[in-house]
């Protein structure tokens, strides 16, 4: 396989979960997941910035992107566990004392990403190779579009 043809196919192979995460900023918003609800330490257990909605629509319109690749089933599954991780990460960071919408490195850009490589994994594992590729751009494509949207003032901070 051509290194293009490996970045693309990477790329296709992990799109539904890019789209699972995107969509719940535009179309999210409302009821938290947790309900505003504490965990045993007495902090919110997600926080407000992770809602019922957005995990609604995420995972509706990430799964509608694995139907129109073609793949239904492992499309849902990609978008579960973006959706997922992406909980998995807010939990971590109210445990660790920060407040919805603080920057925590590494979780934030590929913590969704992992859990949907996992998530797929039940029924697609992907080649070692892409597994990379994918960690990789998924890394650039984060900085890349926050440093878009810093230049464009939609974000103070370009990261
Ligand atoms: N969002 C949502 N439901 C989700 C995920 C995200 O409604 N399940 C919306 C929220 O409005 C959220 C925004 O998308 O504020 C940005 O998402 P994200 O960056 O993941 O959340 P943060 O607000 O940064 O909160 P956290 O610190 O918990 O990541
Ligand atoms: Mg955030």
């Amino acid at each position: 396989m051509s290194a293009l043809n490996l970045v693309l196919e990477s790329i296709y192979w992990i799109l539904p979960a890019y789209i699972a995460n995107a969509v719940p900023v535009i179309l999210g918003g409302g009821v938290p997941l947790d309900f505003g609800k504490n965990f045993l330490d007495g902090k919110r257990i997600f926080g407000d910035g992770k809602t019922i909605k957005g995990f609604g629509v995420g995972v509706i319109i990430g799964t509608l992107v694995g139907v129109l690749q073609g793949r239904a089933e492992l499309g849902f599954l990609i978008s579960v566990g973006a959706l997922c991780g992406d909980l998995a990460g807010s939990f971590l960071k109210r445990r660790m004392n920060m407040e919805s919408g603080e920057g925590l490195p590494v979780v934030d850009q590929l913590g969704f990403v992992v859990f949907a490589i996992l998530f797929g994994s039940l029924i697609e594992i992907p080649t070692l190779d892409k597994i990379a590729v994918i960690l990789t751009i998924s890394f650039i494509l984060h900085y890349g579009a926050n440093y878009i949207a810093h230049k464009l003032k939609l974000k103070k901070v370009p990261w």
